[in-house]
């Protein structure tokens, strides 16, 4: 069910809510929208309320006129558990969904009962990093977003998932171009200006799942798996041949690893 957000913040904005029992949020990253966890909601509705916002400025939801950040994203999902009545939740991001998700357990921690990364990093961008997105920022004001999705995108997968599954990356790839360029360099701005968050993982003892993928090209397995000793109770699962879209690369594994890793919360 698609479900309006009732806000004057964030008008025009969009969450799915599917199956039930506890309720388990996900947000996705990147030139990307709720439907990247498509395999995941009919895996998962039987034991779990999925809630799946489209983020602000992407999907169905509009973008806001105050400045894209990771906190922006982070109160956006806290009204989402607010306006559903939910005293806890376990929230996992994907990629820039995971930096939300860091915003969010910086600043909403007594509403979580774990959180997970799925292919992304408490890492702050080094000053590489910056500049490449800089240089994709000018990319898309000169040359158009289509030009810079088509690059980066099949970027997002290993060579093995490429040949296995091109229809997933087709439509990953049609579902980035609906996203407009104001929200793109948007989402760029506010990566570039997002703190180091590493001291979440020690400030609290909530659990943490680490999905991570060897072939990652844009989040490095071996920071997440660095990362992934830090907090004291982590679930971690390392995909083989998987790049940084695990939950179209190696749905299945994904699927298992949320499920096992929601029980575990919910038995502490
Ligand atoms: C994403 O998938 O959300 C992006 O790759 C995140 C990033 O560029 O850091």
């Amino acid at each position: 069910m698609k479900i309006l957000l009732n806000s004057t913040r964030f008008a025009n904005t969009f969450y799915h809510k599917t199956g039930t029992g506890f309720p388990l949020l996900l947000v996705h990253g990147f030139a990307e929208d709720s439907t990247i966890f498509n395999h995941q909601v009919s895996a998962l509705q039987q034991g779990y309320t999925l809630i799946i916002p489209d983020i602000p400025g992407s999907g169905d939801s509009a973008l806001p006129p105050e400045p894209m950040s990771m906190e922006l994203i982070a109160d956006f999902i806290h009204e989402i558990i607010e306006q559903e009545g939910y005293g806890k939740v376990i929230l996992a991001g994907h990629s820039m969904g995971g930096y939300a998700t860091l915003a969010f357990v910086e600043r909403y921690p007594a509403q979580l009962l774990g959180w997970g990364l799925l292919h992304s990093t408490a890492y702050a961008d080094d000053e590489a990093k910056k500049e490449n997105r800089r240089k994709s920022i000018n990319l898309i004001k000169n040359d158009g977003k289509d030009v810079f999705l088509k690059a980066m995108v099949p970027n997002l997968y290993s060579e093995q998932s490429k040949v296995q599954i091109p229809h997933e990356l087709a439509q990953h790839l049609t579902t980035a171009l609906k996203i407009t360029s104001e929200s793109l360099i948007a989402y760029y701005h506010a990566m570039i200006l997002r703190p180091h968050r590493t001291n979440l993982f020690t400030c609290n003892n909530l659990p943490v799942l680490f999905v991570i993928g060897n072939e990652d090209n844009a989040v490095p397995y071996m920071n997440m798996l660095t990362q992934s000793t830090l907090p004291a109770k982590s679930f971690v699962v390392l995909l083989e041949g998987v790049g940084h879209t695990g939950m179209l690369e190696s749905p299945q594994k994904v699927n298992v690893a949320l499920n096992k890793f929601c029980q575990w919360v919910l038995q502490q």
